[in-house]
């Protein structure tokens, strides 16, 4: 019996990619993490399936579909593997979105093809040292030579740095003017003067890159400045509204695997004579895990529909990313709770998943901000 609140398709499509993904995605999870390895099997899989095209422009090789479809596919990456489905939503909804939104016809015509066929990574360049959460505060100048543009500065955690073959860069002209002064650049990798270092250290999400970038006088052809001077602000926070939609997602699916693995365990796992299914103590944060998750599930939808429906969809979206991300972390906590002392070992599932999700109340927008701009809606003239 199919699900009523989605289409035959977005129906078919989550049972095509839980398959793929419990089949080949889900037992290698753990050790991607161990070994910090990027997913290449998997990724090249996935652009095989056609997923890295969906909501691309189908005139530059895109598959079209809907931000429905992204977020089932999203959430059912990250319930088998949270890293691949950051790896995932970075390059498509931060990186190949800013192209084929933004992007002009020969800008689209170089760069989406092999963003779609998952040839060159794409990554998406914002945070920087001092400028995290207050994105206007960015200090990665661009300055004008002929021909083009000089970048300088430094930025940092940036998803799939180690990979990436082009970096979406967000660069101020002249700090004084703030958001007004800001212009977005495709820079193709390697580049003379960028230097790219992982960061170590991460506490999850290990099988994705997370890179600082140095940029010194990295020069950028003039045809590479995507839209008009000054509108990086306001295009990059476009790309974040739509890309906080896909990290809600990715908690929905961490949510999703922290309760089927605790459901699964708790049927095994006997204590004083029965399996401990059968304490009310487990039952109660199981059916809270559910309810949680199936709400966090219909928030997220509720957002992409309404993108989709080309409605208003940034304050739900960040509804989403804030309340979804909760459940992550909540229920990946009750999961090793579940799991006791075998959870708190690696390699196991609770470990993982405990670790995972902590980083979604934090990038593309922490829950501090996503309740920031949730207040200003609701209190907006
Ligand atoms: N859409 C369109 N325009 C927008 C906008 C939006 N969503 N949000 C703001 N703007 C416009 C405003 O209208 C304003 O324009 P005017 O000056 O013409 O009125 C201009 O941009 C400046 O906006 P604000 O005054 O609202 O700017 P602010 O300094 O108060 O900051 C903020 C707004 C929402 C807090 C923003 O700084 C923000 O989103 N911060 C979080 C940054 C973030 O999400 N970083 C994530 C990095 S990427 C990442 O994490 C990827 C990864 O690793 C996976």
């Amino acid at each position: 019996m199919s699900d009523p609140y989605l289409t035959e398709s977005e129906t078919l499509l989550r049972k095509t990619i839980r398959d793929f993904v419990d089949r080949e995605l889900a037992p290698n999870a753990s050790s991607y993490d161990l070994n910090e390895e990027f997913p290449s099997t998997i990724i090249k899989k996935l652009s095989e399936l056609g997923f890295f095209g969906l909501t691309i422009d189908t005139n530059y090789g895109g598959t079209a579909g809907s931000t429905t479809q992204l977020a089932i596919l999203t959430e059912e990456l990250a319930r088998g593997c949270a890293s691949t489905a950051v790896i995932f939503a970075s390059h498509l909804s931060l990186c190949t979105k800013y192209i084929d939104l933004f992007g002009s016809d020969g800008q689209k015509r170089s760069y989406l093809p092999g963003l779609i066929n998952a040839s060159t990574i794409g990554a998406f360049a914002l945070s920087e040292p001092d400028a995290g959460s207050d994105a206007v505060a960015i200090k990665t100048t661009v300055s004008d030579i002929d021909n083009g543009f000089l970048i300088n500065g430094t930025k940092h955690f940036i998803t799939n740095g180690r990979e990436a073959g082009i970096i979406i860069v967000i660069a101020t002209r002249d700090t004084n003017l703030g958001s007004k002064g800001m212009e977005s650049f495709i820079i193709e990798v390697p580049a003379s003067g960028l230097t790219i270092t992982p960061q170590k250290g991460k506490m999850g999400i290990r099988a994705s890159s997370t890179c600082e970038l140095h940029f010194n006088n990295v020069f950028v052809p003039f045809d590479n400045r995507i839209g008009k001077p000054g509108a990086g602000f306001e295009m990059t926070m476009r790309i974040l509204d739509i890309g906080r939609i896909l990290i809600a997602a990715q908690s929905v699916g961490i949510a999703q695997m922290a309760l089927e693995s605790s459901i699964n365990y708790s049927k095994t796992r006997t204590a004083f004579g029965s399996a401990i299914s059968d304490f009310q103590a487990i039952q109660t944060m199981l059916a809270n895990m559910a309810t949680e998750v199936e709400a966090a599930r219909l928030l997220t939808y509720r957002s992409a529909s309404l993108l989709d429906a080309q409605l208003p969809f940034e304050t739900t979206a960040s509804m989403a990313k804030l309340f979804a991300s909760k459940v992550a972390v909540e229920s990946a906590d009750k999961a090793l709770q579940i799991h006791g002392g075998a959870g708190y070992f690696a390699p196991n599932i609770a470990e993982r998943l405990y670790r995972d999700a902590k980083v979604t109340q934090i990038y593309e927008g922490t829950s501090e901000i996503q309740r920031i701009i949730i207040a200003r809606k609701l209190l907006e003239d």
